[in-house]
């Protein structure tokens, strides 16, 4: 197969971030997808449907003429949303999910959810009202190694919650685990899972072996090799529970390369070239089109979207740097050469 038509697909889980870096990212994921869920994690969180409703409208502002992208926006869970509040902006049509972040697992989430015993009220309104909760799954317990984060989650907090709340809509995001992989597998059809590039291309080598490398970081952490094996046996089987989702999550080269640098692999650029490399090494091109861009909206029951693109098979290089909003990003493949290309 030399090339591959789809449907147009979506990244359902992108960091679109706000002022100069949003109108110099933005357009990178608008060009690939036509729609996304935008994570909420910027400072301030956007915690309620009025600042959801300013981001969505700052997002459309930052876009090229001739766009055609719809933000899906979600509401970031602190230990004092309200259910009531949260139900009615998903009524409204402005918030299509929420997030869930476990107070300091990742960046900007200091104001997330100290216990998930404090949302139990709002959990149960989305059970109720079928509101998909998106899932950063790792606890934070220092006591924690921090490569087994994300399988204490699942056993700790996220089967327990399911077990309280069979029916609740959940995505488990950027899975990074065989735990995570096989949780999901075995769980009903309300629940599902993203898979980022990063994560089917790389395990925990790429980060630490012949030198830190800080542009391999991202949180959740690459775990080993017999995790990645997992998750391109899950992203390519043709399941309906595993979903494009990019995580892609811009910080500026010099806050990557720092002493305490900053989590997140910019990929946006290069995604779908990225994922559909994994697809063809795995031999199931087949499946692409159902992972990135039949699951996601058939788990959010949303409809899949009009048009095609198609991606064919030639030589790309991704450049060492791309400039946004003032700032040098390192894209995920910098420097390397994939063999798939978007036809413009
Ligand atoms: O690597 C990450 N970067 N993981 C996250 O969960 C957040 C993200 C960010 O916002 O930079
Ligand atoms: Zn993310």
């Amino acid at each position: 197969m030399n090339e591959i038509t789809i449907r147009r697909p979506d990244d359902w889980h992108v960091h679109l971030r706000d002022g100069a870096m949003l109108r110099g990212v933005a357009d990178f994921t608008a060009r690939q997808f036509a729609r996304a869920i935008v994570m909420p994690n910027l400072t301030p969180p956007v915690t309620r449907a009025a600042d959801a409703v300013e981001y969505r409208q700052r997002i459309m502002d930052a876009l090229g003429a001739g766009a055609d992208f719809t933000p899906l926006m979600t509401c970031y869970l602190t230990d004092a949303t309200d259910p009531e509040d949260l139900a009615q902006g998903h009524a409204e049509g402005i918030f299509t999910a929420a997030k869930l972040y476990p107070a300091g697992a990742t960046t900007n989430s200091a104001n997330g959810v100290t216990d998930i015993a404090n949302i139990y009220p709002v959990l149960e309104k989305m059970q109720e009202i079928g509101m998909v909760l998106c899932v950063h799954g790792e606890v934070t317990d220092p006591d924690i190694d921090i490569f087994d984060r994300e399988a204490v989650f699942i056993e700790r907090i996220l089967g327990p919650l399911l077990q309280d709340m069979p029916g609740l809509r959940v995505v488990f995001e950027h899975a990074t685990t065989a735990e995570a992989v096989a949780f999901v597998g075995i769980t009903g059809p309300n629940v599902a899972a993203t898979i980022t590039p990063q994560h089917l291309h790389i395990n925990r080598n790429a980060m630490l072996v012949g030198g830190m490398r800080p542009h391999a970081y991202c949180l959740p952490v690459a775990k080993r090799e017999k995790h990645r094996l997992a998750l391109r046996k899950a992203a390519t089987s043709g399941s309906r529970k595993f979903f494009l989702g990019t995580d892609s999550a811009p910080h500026a080269k010099e806050a990557k390369e720092s002493a305490c640098g900053c989590a997140g692999i910019f990929n946006a650029p290069y995604a779908l070239e990225s994922y559909a490399t994994v697809f063809d090494e795995e031999g199931a091109l087949d499946h692409f089109e159902a992972f990135a861009s039949l699951n996601g909206p058939h788990f959010y029951g949303l409809p899949v979207n009009e048009g095609t693109v198609t991606l064919e098979r030639a030589e790309v290089e991704v450049p060492a740097l791309v400039e946004a909003g003032g700032s040098s990003l390192v894209p995920f493949h910098a420097g390397q050469t994939l063999g798939w290309r978007l036809r413009a």
